[in-house]
């Protein structure tokens, strides 16, 4: 640890926010000052309108905004050409990062929304095709038609139903609404950081936004939502738990979907997480990756608690069982995270623009001195 830079850059503050908080020592999180705990209450579409406007919306306004994502949620015939042109066995989370960058985000439709300028409506635009890109790659990926887009359906039950391929059910609709608002904000994250970094070189909305997916597919990042699942299969069994958890420490490996730089705490997401993943999940097929996890979980806890370091689950660990119970498989969990975050970082997008600076950190050179060739 160098005393003239901070690796990782932990515990710089860069730059100021208004959007969300992180107060890792207590396990806290809230949207604009509502806690996460309430916030899982409410609709998507309000807590969307919250994070990027400010303010909880009226009724008018927040049939606005689910107004504004039905109408522009198709994806035009070019761009489903694209899509189709891309290999079938490419990650989600690749083809979304591709695919940004190329649609269409000229608003269609009345521009009733408070944003301050065109890039709030073209961000919100890429939010509003994220669902029907996801959806038709993966029936795509799966040799079935690219599904009709249904225009009257609500922005989240039109996503599960265009992915599942029918009409899905509106007790799953809740428990992804709620998934997608855990997941849909989180302050200076790797993911968030990057939408800002670019934002500040004044590169367009769609650029921010793709390149925030980059970031987000790490499994040091979003990735380990994917990778946290992978490993509880691969354990098989709960009884098989505590053998893993020593193992994997004795090498000094890394579980995925445990650790995070801001809490000291166990994630509140996380805790509320377990208890949607145990209600959907009793009684089916995923009964046993549930336990499986509870009990790595376990042995994680009793592991770190002897070493004294304050290491719990985060956002990713109990995303597997929730993702898999509503119909969603492992290779879309992290773009289904992107889907949600890609609201929270439109918020940073529009907030960074109102007193832009361009990031440029600096370096300790500690290459060769100047010499001759
Ligand atoms: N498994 C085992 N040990 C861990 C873990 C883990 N998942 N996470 C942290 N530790 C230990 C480290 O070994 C280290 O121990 P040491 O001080 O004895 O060397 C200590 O805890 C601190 O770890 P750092 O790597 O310094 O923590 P950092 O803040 O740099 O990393 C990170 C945070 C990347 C999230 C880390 O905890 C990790 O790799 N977790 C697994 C991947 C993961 O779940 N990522 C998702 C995070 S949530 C999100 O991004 C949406």
């Amino acid at each position: 640890m160098s005393d003239q830079y901070s690796k990782g850059l932990e515990g710089v503050v860069a730059d100021e926010t208004s959007i969300c908080n992180v107060e890792g020592d207590v396990g806290r999180l809230s949207y604009r000052g509502y806690p996460i705990e309430e916030l899982v209450t409410l609709s998507f579409t309000r807590v969307m309108w919250l994070v990027l406007f400010g303010e909880l919306p009226t009724n008018a306004q927040e049939t606005s905004l689910e107004n504004f994502l039905k109408i522009n949620g198709a994806v035009a015939t070019n761009e489903l050409d694209t899509l189709n042109s891309l290999p079938r066995d490419l990650h989600s989370m690749r083809m979304l990062q591709s695919m940004i960058p190329l649609l269409d985000t000229k608003p269609v439709g009345p521009k009733e929304l408070p944003f301050d300028n065109d890039e709030g409506y073209n961000g919100l635009a890429v939010v509003a095709k994220i669902p029907t890109l996801l959806a038709a790659f993966y029936r795509l990926q799966n040799n079935d038609a690219i599904p009709a887009y249904n225009g009257s359906k609500a922005y989240l039950d039109n996503f599960l139903s265009m992915f599942l391929g029918q009409d899905a059910n509106p007790e799953h609709v809740r428990y992804l609404e709620q998934l997608q608002i855990l997941q849909l904000e989180h302050s200076f994250n790797a993911g968030t950081f990057t939408c800002r970094v670019t934002a500040s070189t004044l590169a367009p909305v769609e650029s921010a936004l793709s390149s925030a997916v980059g970031a987000l597919y790490g499994k040091l990042h979003g990735g380990a939502d994917e990778a946290a699942l992978n490993e509880a299969i691969k354990v098989g069994s709960p009884e098989k738990a505590k053998a893993y958890v020593q193992d994997l420490l004795a090498n000094k490996g890394r579980l995925m979907g445990m650790g995070h730089r801001e809490y000291k705490k166990l994630d509140p997401r996380a805790a509320i997480l377990k208890s949607m993943a145990e209600c959907l999940c009793k009684g089916t097929e995923y009964e046993n990756v549930f336990l499986t996890l509870k009990e790595i979980e376990k042995e994680f806890n009793a592991e770190m608690q002897k070493k004294g370091k304050e290491v719990w689950a985060n956002l990713e660990f109990y995303k597997g069982p929730v993702n898999l119970a509503i119909g969603i498989p492992a290779p879309y969990f992290t773009a289904g995270f992107a889907m949600s975050r890609s609201v929270g970082w439109l918020a940073h997008f529009l907030e960074s623009r109102v007193d832009n600076r361009i990031m440029r950190p600096s370096a300790l050179y500690v290459g060769p001195a100047i010499r001759s060739l």
